[in-house]
């Protein structure tokens, strides 16, 4: 019957089932199906733009694949519950989508502050809305506390500070923000507080638990996990954030299609896996590139050498999969190093299960603090000895 066809794909089983469980265990569990016989061990996909819907649509009917996509649902599910919230996530078309949407709730006219060394697409479109007049710009380094404090008691003599924006560890710099003294610090002064966790994941570090408002992902990474999407996704604190979310996706159209949820709930399955092996070779990778005559200096927070290790250490589980080095032989010698892997791939993008390396500021966009020699490493899930001996190989060359 069409009606129960709708319903495995929209009636995935409750939050509240999943609660008690923990979340290596809620990532594989969640998102399914009731278990009635016959039904199927995953949720279907439905490819449909549009659904049956006769008279005024209820609320929990699905009507029009932009409004609100019914096999999308599961993946939100899973993500909202990795992040502790509430509600579920709300996917977006892509990261940026998904910063966009979290920027809407900036008041016109209102102050965000933005890491000085956030990913170079959010600096990039926060300048874009303070160039149309849309909000005031502040950029500020995140991992220094006392600094980004004392602005947001501060204001900037115009406005208060209606959003502060976390990014932590930053990409590619990898600098560590003190997630929960920066939350309070905004919460004092009534603003909202943002955080992408894209790098760490909801395994990582859970920013909800700081008392963040909303959480940040662009899901093309570690989330996907198999560098073949483009998603992003929000999970609200409040429901009125949740709303105005979803609100800002459907009329700007910013809904990811059925296929692209499909691949997101299939990749999340292993996320645990996928971070745990990452993560463990990241660290080894670390210790030994630091130790290596050609790399001036070697940026990962499992490093005692890191500025931020110890607030990584007590916020964070795990250090992440990414590593940043910066080459003795500057500029020449990174793009050599990318030019002479076979295991690690030159190319952009991070998080998923292929190792992959890129020296940054062959991109025009990437500012000038990012040093011209450095090498943002995405480490992988192969063998970590294979991955240090092709390392060690290019290293080696002239
Ligand atoms: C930390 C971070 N946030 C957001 C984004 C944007 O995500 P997307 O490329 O999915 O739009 C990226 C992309 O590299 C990123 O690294």
């Amino acid at each position: 019957m069409p009606g129960d066809l709708l319903d495995l794909g929209v009636m995935a089983r409750p939050r509240s089932f999943y609660a008690d469980l923990s979340p290596d265990t809620a990532v594989v569990a969640a998102g399914r199906p009731d278990w009635d016989q016959g039904e199927p061990v995953n949720p279907p996909v439905l490819f449909n733009s549009t659904f049956i819907s006769r008279g005024v649509p209820g609320e929990t009917e699905a009507s029009y694949a932009r409004y609100d996509n019914p096999s999308n649902h599961p993946a939100e599910q899973v993500i909202g519950l990795l992040e502790a919230s509430q509600g579920d996530g709300v996917l977006f078309a892509s990261g940026m989508a998904a910063i966009d949407a979290a920027f809407s709730l900036v008041p016109p006219g209102g102050r965000l502050i933005v890491p000085s060394h956030a990913y170079n697409g959010t600096l990039a479109l926060a300048r874009q809305l303070a160039a149309q007049g849309r909000l005031r710009l502040s950029t500020l380094p995140i991992d220094q506390t006392d600094a980004v404090v004392a602005a947001l008691a501060g204001g900037d003599g115009c406005a208060p500070t209606a959003m502060l924006w976390i990014e932590s560890p930053t990409n590619p710099l990898l600098e560590i923000a003190d997630g929960p003294a920066l939350v309070e610090a905004a919460h004092a002064v009534g603003a909202i507080v943002a955080v992408d966790n894209t790098i760490a994941t909801p395994l990582g570090q859970r920013p909800l638990d700081w008392g963040a408002d909303l959480v940040v992902h662009s899901a093309s990474k570690y989330l996907g996990g198999h560098s073949d999407l483009i998603l992003g996704a929000v999970v609200a604190a409040s429901a009125d954030h949740d709303t105005a979310l979803r609100d800002f996706r459907r009329v700007r159209g910013a809904t990811p299609s059925a296929f692209d949820g499909f691949l997101l709930l299939r990749g999340l399955r292993t996320l645990a896996l996928r971070n745990a092996r990452s993560n463990a070779s990241a660290a080894i990778l670390a210790r030994r590139l630091e130790a290596h005559p050609a790399v001036d200096r070697a940026i990962h927070p499992s490093l005692t050498s890191h500025p931020g290790h110890a607030i990584a250490k007590a916020q964070m589980t795990g250090f992440g999969g990414i590593i940043s080095i910066e080459l003795a032989g500057g500029a020449a010698a990174a793009e050599a190093l990318a030019a002479q892997t076979k295991a690690w791939a030159p190319a952009t993008s991070l998080g998923g299960v292929e190792s992959m390396l890129e020296r940054r500021r062959r991109w025009p966009g990437e500012f000038a603090e990012v040093p011209e020699s450095l090498v943002r490493l995405s480490v992988g899930i192969e063998n970590v000895d294979d991955l240090w001996e092709d390392l060690a190989q290019a290293l080696a060359r002239p």
